[in-house]
């Protein structure tokens, strides 16, 4: 049986940007798309019940392909997230600047680096509550002002269980290790364990001990919010950041700024032995029904895909062709000040492969 993708092209104008996409891909490979019919399940979606259906076609299929979700897709993205292979716990946001791409920075030549972002715990867990919750935290004979007298008020946990760390250094060793090869390469681990050393303390160290093995790989801990400076300043500086749940997820839309937009910024999921891929921006609801999503962050996803797939040429090429595209800079989407359609910048990245 040859390859098979499970797509999902999301809601809101994600299908504007995934359905040209997918086509395009179902053109130029081998690859079976399968569309598992969603409408079909609304309510148990709207329920936020992955139906039995649905989860056998992501099971049976070689990977996923997803838009992006606010509404019946989201049951379908945390299954991705946190049940899809066991969790996929790295989220790879490669943040390059493409020539010819409006970026607001002087010189955002040269900006090239990869963020590992934590993707499953943090403070994504998703477990809050009210402060009155927490008097269960405090010795009886402790002094110290106890955060639930405080209340009213909530407060959310951020949990960093060992393994799952452990899982996003040893991804990040092997992502450094690859790009070794073109050179040395600077493992950053950005955090706060200045003020969370127990927590993002742990983080840095776990990152220190997987990506320091003698070779060409350097270790250094910045603070997040000196990286988040820096990633306007001297983004140059910088191959691979690893970072936390929340911090990876803000550093990553700051660096997509950087380079023109969250239409640039694509990403893929990583867990054991699965994997699938997103763009890293959202729904985009201010720009529903207008073919101007800009679809360059969803064919990069596709490209990461690719690769995934073990079809690095085909990557590559769409890769090219889409910088070739923004060198000419004839057919880009109103957001990078163009006025071409999501569907004609997809026609004219092809006719460029
Ligand atoms: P967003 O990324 O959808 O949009 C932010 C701004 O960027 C909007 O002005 C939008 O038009 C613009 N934008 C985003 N992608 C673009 C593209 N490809 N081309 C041109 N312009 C683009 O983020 P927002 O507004 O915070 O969230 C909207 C919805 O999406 C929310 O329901 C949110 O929860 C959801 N969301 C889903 C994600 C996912 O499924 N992975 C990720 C982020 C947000
Ligand atoms: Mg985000």
């Amino acid at each position: 049986m040859g390859i098979q993708v499970c797509v999902f092209e999301g809601d809101g104008a994600a299908p504007e940007a995934v359905s040209p996409v997918i086509q395009a891909l179902n053109d130029l490979s081998d690859i079976e798309f399968v569309h598992p019919p969603i409408e079909e399940f609304t309510d148990q979606l709207h329920n936020r019940i992955v139906p039995t259906q649905i989860e056998e076609e992501i099971q049976q299929a070689d990977t996923v392909f997803f838009g992006a979700a606010s509404s019946t897709h989201v049951p379908i993205i945390r299954f991705l997230r946190w049940e899809y292979g066991g969790g996929t716990f790295a989220n790879v946001r490669p943040i390059q600047y493409l020539p010819g791409a409006n970026s607001p920075l002087k010189e955002p030549q040269g900006i090239d680096y990869t963020i590992v972002r934590e993707n499953l715990f943090g403070l994504y867990g998703g477990r809050e509550g009210p402060l009155a919750d927490l008097k269960a935290l405090y010795a009886e004979n402790d002094t110290s002002t106890a955060l639930e007298d405080l209340q009213p008020g909530a407060y959310a946990l951020r949990v960093m269980p060992e393994q799952s760390l452990k899982n996003v250094a040893d991804f990040s060793h092997t992502l450094a290790n690859k790009f070794s090869e073109n050179g040395s390469v600077t493992v950053t681990s950005a955090t706060k364990s200045n003020v969370l050393p127990e927590t993002d303390g742990l983080f840095d160290s776990i990152i220190e001990d997987a990506v320091v093995d003698n070779t060409a790989i350097t270790f250094e801990h910045l603070h997040a919010d000196d990286v988040a400076h820096r990633l306007v300043t001297d983004p140059e500086r910088f191959d691979i950041i690893v970072a936390p749940n929340f911090v990876g997820d803000f550093l990553s839309d700051l660096g997509a700024g950087t380079i023109g937009g969250l239409g640039l910024a694509p990403s893929g999921c990583y867990g054991a032995d699965v994997a699938y891929f997103e763009p890293v921006h959202g729904t985009a609801p201010d720009i529903v029904g207008k073919d101007i999503i800009n679809p360059t962050a969803t064919l990069l996803s596709a490209a990461m895909m690719l690769e995934y797939l073990d079809k690095p040429s085909l990557a590559a090429s769409i890769t090219s062709a889409i910088k070739h595209t923004y060198e000419n800079g004839t057919h880009l989407t109103p957001d990078q000040g163009g006025t071409a359609s999501t569907t004609e910048f997809v026609e004219v990245v092809v006719s460029n492969i």
